[in-house]
């Protein structure tokens, strides 16, 4: 049996040491993990999530070709050069590049999986290949939704549910233990999304545009950013979290690969052992 835990904000997570070795899957559609998915996927060598700009700052004083990005409120911090819109992170912009992120919530969230066995970011973006990599896992996990300033928001809990809703039809509920808030989101992303037996495109554009901070970004303008953001699958990477940065699997794995190679060659060509 898998235990599912659902953490409806970050701000739940009020200990450093809450989310150690568990395996953990973060969200915040409405815009991080949306974003920073289309950023590694457009060619950004890293992400490294700071937890606030001063910190972001710093970090990026002692690292070359080094971008720094984020929000507050919605609006690009003061001396940074990209916001949290995907549509900023083009190849142009972001190719070779290390990403020094900070969001109101998005990061905050990812900074407090640190000490987690293993943390992805799930998006709609990226939907199959997160219910790919958690049926694959086959462990317990838990899934930490952003949440908007400290407090439940509707998209993120709503994206839960169907994470829950896929993995039940791929291998069956019996599978799975489900507590309140899991099965709340569930129950939600249910009756949210699902008129036939697929979640719409629709369904999950209309839930952004009636969310709190949904409106909000259309506010100052950026509606195409909740069409982009409710697109089901547009991505196969999965951007995961190692050592406090953030790639995707695959570059985490050819980079594994090439050192694992490297150490391959040293051996055989040590003094003595060499045949030339
Ligand atoms: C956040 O981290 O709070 C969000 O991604 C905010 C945003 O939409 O920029």
């Amino acid at each position: 049996m898998i235990n599912i835990n659902v953490s409806l904000s970050q701000f739940l997570i009020t200990d450093d040491l809450a989310l150690k070795d568990k395996n953990v899957v973060i969200i915040d559609v409405l815009r991080a993990s949306s974003t920073i998915l289309t950023a590694l996927t457009n060619g950004a060598k890293e992400i490294i999530p700071a937890e606030n700009a001063s910190v972001a700052a710093r970090i990026s004083k002692g690292l070359g070709n080094s971008v720094l990005c984020g929000e507050r409120n919605g609006k690009v911090i003061e001396g940074f050069k990209h916001g949290n819109s995907p549509f900023e992170y083009t190849p142009e912009n972001v190719k070779g590049k290390s990403l020094i992120f900070s969001t109101t919530n998005g990061t905050v969230s990812i900074t407090k999986a640190k000490f987690a066995k293993s943390a992805i970011l799930a998006c709609y973006l990226n939907l199959n290949a997160v219910i790919r990599y958690l049926s694959e896992l086959n462990e317990d996990f838990v899934i930490v939704c952003s949440g908007k300033l400290n407090d439940f928001c509707i998209e993120d809990s709503v994206f839960a549910g169907l994470i829950i809703s896929r993995l039940f039809d791929l291998n069956g509920k019996d599978k799975y233990n489900i507590f309140d808030t899991g099965y709340a989101c569930y129950k939600l992303a249910k009756l949210l999304l699902y008129k036939t037996a697929n979640p719409e495109q629709n369904r999950i554009y209309n839930i952004f545009k009636k969310s709190e901070h949904g409106k909000y970004l259309c506010s100052l303008g950026f509606e195409e950013d909740l069409k982009y953001c409710s697109v089901i699958d547009m991505f196969s990477g999965l951007p995961q979290i190692k050592n406090g940065i953030i790639k995707l699997k695959e570059t985490f794995e050819l980079e594994a690969s090439a050192k694992s190679k490297m150490k391959r060659v040293n051996i055989s060509n040590k003094p003595g052992t060499s045949k030339v």
